[in-house]
């Protein structure tokens, strides 16, 4: 089966062809157009900016796509694209380009969940894990925590009561002056940082429970912030050292949780997917972690991490698979919940 997969859930418009048949890991071409450039005036993403550029781009980065592959497009035996959650202008650009080839076609357009997508990415790589597994999904709209028992087999262990992450990584980012998206930026500036230089919580870690929020962490490190503005003191290295401590906060809470889970699973094989997961820091605190529990970290290559084309053909082609099909209405869930998967 050759599916291709589309991914215009926020600012990202990504296409992929995933081949069953396809030696290695069945990834035959993977383009992908950022919008960053577009929002970076706005400081964040403007929903309707996001659907008019995804509009221009969809039909050209599919034949960049299928040219990629060396395929004509009556070859594809099904079109995925990601149904929800995110921006329903963003989706439905990319559900109804879909649904129509689909259509022309005669074959299945199957509607995948972003989430799941994330949660699945790491399957792309040689290094595979096998179910079950513990899953940490970070991304800038959700934090939640997993069970995996199989594609499909998804139970929500805990999930953050607030900001997400990412958004509090972006938000806190936003205030230390650093450019849209602020994650990777926030994460530049504290590697010349010193994260123990100053104090911050680590939320809901003193209570039992596998729930997280952000939204005080982000609150304490703007209040250390504005403090030293006030003070008039000229600290050189206060804003990489909030920077560090930030982050620090942030990834020894989401490991916290993850110890956790993985105890209360009796597992101890952790995948962390979505965009947080490109962390540097996160991703080595999470391999030691592992390794002393004697199991393993895995997590999607870097381009991987963040949204794209390849999570989304992948996710199709193991929904196909099962047996999904698909209807001819264009449905987008701007607001899906993970459980929910599955469940009409
Ligand atoms: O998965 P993703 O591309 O989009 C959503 O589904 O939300 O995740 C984007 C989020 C943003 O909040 C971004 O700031 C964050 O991932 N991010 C990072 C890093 N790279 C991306 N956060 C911290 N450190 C990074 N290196
Ligand atoms: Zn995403």
């Amino acid at each position: 089966m050759i599916i291709l997969g589309i991914e215009s859930s926020c600012d990202e418009t990504g296409l992929a062809v995933f081949d069953t048949d396809f030696t290695g890991n069945g990834l035959r071409a993977n383009v992908l157009f950022s919008q960053i450039d577009l929002h970076i005036p706005y400081g964040g993403v403007v929903p309707e900016l996001a659907s008019r550029d995804h509009v221009r781009r969809l039909i050209p980065l599919t034949k960049e796509v299928l040219e990629q592959a060396d395929l004509s497009v009556s070859e594809l035996d099904a079109v995925a694209y990601t149904a929800g959650p995110g921006l329903s202008g963003a989706l439905l650009s990319g559900a109804m380009m879909a649904r129509s080839l689909a259509w022309a076609l005669g074959c299945p357009a199957l509607g995948v969940h972003h989430m799941e997508a994330h949660l699945l990415a790491p399957l792309l790589e040689d290094d595979q894990p096998e179910f079950p597994f513990v899953c940490l999904l970070v991304s800038g709209g959700h934090t939640l925590l997993v069970r995996v028992d199989g594609v499909g087999e998804y139970q929500l262990l805990g999930e953050s009561i607030d900001d997400a992450a990412g958004e509090a990584f972006d938000k806190t980012a936003k205030m230390l002056g650093l450019p849209y998206p602020g994650g990777p930026e926030l994460s530049k500036l504290a590697q010349s940082g010193d994260a123990s230089a100053i104090k911050l919580p680590r939320p809901m870690m003193d209570r039992p429970g596998l729930d997280f929020s952000f939204s005080g962490l982000k609150t304490a490190a703007i209040t250390r912030l504005r403090g030293h503005q006030a003070s008039g003191e000229d600290s050189a290295h206060f804003k990489e050292d909030l920077a560090a401590s930030f982050e620090a906060a942030v990834v020894d809470t989401l490991l916290g949780k993850c110890a956790r889970a993985l105890k209360q699973e009796n597992l101890n094989n952790l995948v962390i997917s979505g965009g947080v997961s490109a962390n540097t820091r996160l991703r080595s605190q999470a391999d030691e972690l592992c390794a002393k529990l004697n199991g393993r970290a895995y997590y999607p290559r870097l381009a991987f991490c963040t949204d794209n084309g390849a999570m989304i053909a992948l996710a199709g082609a193991m929904r196909l698979k099962q047996g999904e099909q698909s209807g001819l209405d264009v449905m987008v869930r701007p607001r899906w919940p993970l459980e929910e998967l599955g469940k009409p």
